[in-house]
């Protein structure tokens, strides 16, 4: 070989040197790993992501959160991968305090859930949903963990006053507003228990076993609603199993209906310490195990036993060496984190929006929002309470100056924490307030300028009175008010739904003091779920339902018993006569030794029971006056006939006058009635509700449209929601038993959906 040659050679070799190594540094930036940046990044970052970060990711990062939040994910900082904040819940933020290690941090106690429903009026719930947005937002909160839309199955639900009615319709309007609005404010929320978390009394091992039908038709349609009109980022399925199956782990419900029927596209949570096996929980769809601490034996495995028995936490070891010997799919593994991510680039920490937020000292919210917080808290809390009774138009105050309050709940005792008024229930719902922002029943009286005496010969009044000093008490004050309350939590059902023997004698006792000398006698109600009321009723003469009704609440009652706001709230769950009544009496809490909770009544939930059975309530579903009266005319049909072989909506109108004396607000209802039907169907369901204002003598048109969906029931055999030809009657009115206008309409064809 020539020299030349040589030289030609040696350059070559140089060049291809030069070329090989510029290739590959072009290919070690290549596999630099890509942060995760926004949607179209996430496919780059799983693929960046190792087994090991991803089994770290579906298991939240332990309880409690960061500065006394509920929970918290875990963070890969080498790919962009913040951890974010949740945090409860359904009547304000609850961050700190009580059990969460980390000092309290102070926040609006809106009124409860049940109130919210009640005032029947999605405006009002839009004012409170912004408003726990901003709250969330100024504590840094990601996702706050609401709402609770399990349907009220028996009075006797721990939780019933966190969840919104024992109607599904009702339930899904109020709660898809909620997340709607709490979504638009930026944080996201999670809506919860799915499913059929109806009860406390072991709730961690109960087995709700109910019908295809009734879950489609009662517990399911919320949280149906609410996933396809206000797609909340996150969904917690509940602790306890549905047909045999735990709820973490239930793939039927988890993939099968929420994913693959309908639509869900966001993230499944588990409840805090819900998951019995975490392989089982990822392969059926629950993508994220919280609060990620292990508490407790975890009882009944049923896939993946070997490694259960091996380390029964629900750790990131377990999950890699489930994936290792193929027991949990790569394929469920990599969707919950896919799901993850997704969430993830939604929040506001991801966008760098919480940076200022100083989550170690901040133990209060700002002035403004503070000031805000209450003066939603008053204006909604007066709107959802409900004029059970009012016996010769006994209530607004006229001409009352001081006022003789009387029973144990207006006790104001710090001490003690008496409040002297019930804000809230208790348990992940429980808000922290610092008692200095709670009005108090007498407090509220005092604001609005009454004389309260609640105190004769030294005694304070309002803890017991003998007969004498309800005659005194009667003769010293214009009207007398007696106040009774009744507190739940979470994590226990509550005993009974009795008054107690001294309460009845005590506002028995007042009541004839008080009509001796030609006065009124009110009763309070401080409660967070229907007691009984027909075995007093009588001696009241006026019953106004004040719920569980926020810190505001003294003011807010003192606002509707002076007249100041005419009521319009009414009843999302019937007050039956007696327990015995009820539709679940009997198979409520279920067989508590086999863990088992038969739900045989069906679809007959409240009061489509009690209206089908022709079981009168003390006061029914939909039930609450005002101070004004209202006529309803001109009810009127779009159509006489129903094409059910299209899903065209049905209008419907109907004409509203206020004929009293004030302006007012009334919630028009609308109830369908099937007429003919093959499947066996409750007398009337509501499918519509409006709530509109009026001055005296206005009138109104209040317009409706239903579609197929709301004639249909669902078709246990065929699996499906069918509506069925023939005649169905429109009710129309202002509760479910003060029906004001009927009509009739023809479905024709068939339902070929
Ligand atoms: C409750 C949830 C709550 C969670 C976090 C659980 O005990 O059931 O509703 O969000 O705790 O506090």
């Amino acid at each position: 070989m020539g020299k030349g040659n040589i030289k030609v050679l040696i350059t070559i070799l140089i060049c291809w040197l030069i070329l090989a190594n510029a290739t590959r540094t072009k290919a070690s930036i290549n596999t630099q790993p890509m942060k995760l940046t926004d949607e179209a990044s996430i496919e780059n970052v799983m693929k960046s992501l190792t087994i090991d970060e991803k089994v770290q990711l579906v298991i939240g990062a332990g309880y409690p959160g960061p500065n006394g939040v509920a929970g918290s994910t875990r963070s890969i900082p080498r790919l962009g991968i913040p951890s974010i904040i949740l945090s409860d819940g359904p009547a304000g933020v609850r961050i700190g305090g009580l059990f969460a290690g980390a000092p309290p941090r102070i926040a609006t106690a809106f009124p409860i859930p049940s109130l919210l429903s009640a005032t029947w009026d999605v405006k009002q719930m839009q004012k409170v949903a912004k408003t726990m947005g901003k709250e969330a937002r100024e504590y840094g909160v990601d996702v706050l963990l609401a709402p609770g839309v399990n349907i009220q199955r028996d009075p006797l639900g721990g939780r019933n006053f966190e969840y919104y009615s024992e109607d599904p319709f009702l339930t899904g309007s109020m709660a898809t507003e909620f997340i709607r609005t709490v979504q638009e404010t930026g944080v996201g929320t999670s809506i919860k228990h799915y499913a059929a978390n109806n009860q406390e009394t072991n709730r961690t091992k109960i087995n709700a076993v109910v019908s295809k039908r009734a879950l489609r038709e009662i517990y399911l349609p919320a949280f149906e609603m609410a996933v396809k009109q206000a797609k909340p980022w996150t969904v917690m399925s509940a602790y306890n199993a549905v047909n045999g199956v735990f709820a973490t782990q239930n793939r039927t419900i988890l993939t099968g209906i929420l994913r693959d029927e309908w639509g869900f596209d966001g993230l499944v949570m588990s409840d805090w310490w819900a998951v019995k096996n975490p392989v089982a929980a990822l392969e059926a769809g629950n993508d994220l195990i919280m609060p990620g601490d292990y508490r407790g034996p975890l009882p009944m495995p049923e896939l993946g036993k070997e490694l259960y028995t091996k380390s029964s936490a629900p750790s990131p070891e377990l999950l890699k060496a489930a994936i290792q010997d193929g027991i949990l799919s790569k394929e469920a593994l990599d969707s919950s984190v896919r799901n993850l991510l997704k969430l993830i680039i939604k929040t506001p920490t991801f966008k760098g929006e919480y940076k200022n937020v100083d989550y170690q000292t901040k133990t209060t919210l700002s002035k403004k929002t503070a000031k805000k917080g209450a003066r939603v808290n008053r204006e909604v809390a007066s709107e959802g309470m409900v004029l059970m009774k009012n016996e010769k138009k006994s209530l607004p105050f006229k001409g009352v100056k001081k006022i003789g309050v009387a029973g144990e709940n207006a006790v104001v005792d710090l001490a003690q924490s008496k409040l002297g008024i019930i804000i809230g229930g208790g348990g992940s719902a429980e808000v922290n307030v610092d008692p200095k922002n709670v009005v108090s029943l007498v407090q509220g009286l005092k604001n609005a300028d009454y004389a309260v005496v609640d105190s004769i010969n030294g005694k304070k009044v309002i803890e017991g009175l003998s007969k004498n000093e309800a005659v005194n008490l009667a003769k010293n004050t214009d009207i007398g008010l007696v106040f009774i309350g009744r507190q739940s939590t979470e994590g226990a059902d509550r005993p009974d739904m009795s008054m107690k023997p001294v309460e009845i004698q005590l506002i028995k006792d007042l009541s004839e003091a008080y009509h001796a000398e030609g006065k009124k006698l009110v009763v309070v109600l401080n409660i967070g779920a229907p007691i009984e009321v027909a075995n007093w009723s009588d001696y009241a003469d006026s019953i106004l339902l004040a719920w569980q009704p926020g810190q505001e609440g003294g003011n807010a009652i003192a606002d509707v018993l002076s007249g100041r706001v005419n009521p319009s709230g009414k009843l999302p769950v019937t007050f039956p006569v007696k327990y015995s009544d009820v539709p679940s009496y009997g198979n409520f809490p279920g067989d508590t030794v086999n863990n088992v909770v038969h739900y045989t009544e069906g679809i007959y939930v409240g009061y489509r029971y009690y209206d089908t059975k022709k079981i009168n309530p003390a006061y029914p579903f939909g039930h609450g006056l005002s101070y004004t009266d209202f006529a309803y005319s001109n009810l009127k049909l779009s159509s006489a006939k129903y094409l059910l072989s299209k899903n065209e909506p049905l209008s419907i109108s109907i004409e509203v006058t206020n004929i009293g004396p004030v302006s007012g607000k009334e919630v028009v209802q609308l109830y369908i009635h099937d007429q003919n039907s093959k499947l066996e169907r409750p007398f009337k369901e509501l499918k519509g509700f409006k709530k509109i204002f009026l001055k005296p003598g206005q009138t109104k048109k209040v317009t409706f449209a239903i579609d197929k969906r709301a004639l249909s029931a669902f078709d246990d055999k065929l699996n499906k929601w069918i509506a069925e030809p023939g005649k169905f009657t429109v009710l129309i009115g202002s509760s479910s038993q003060d029906i004001k206008q009927e009509a009739e309409f023809m479905g024709v064809g068939k339902d070929v959906n």
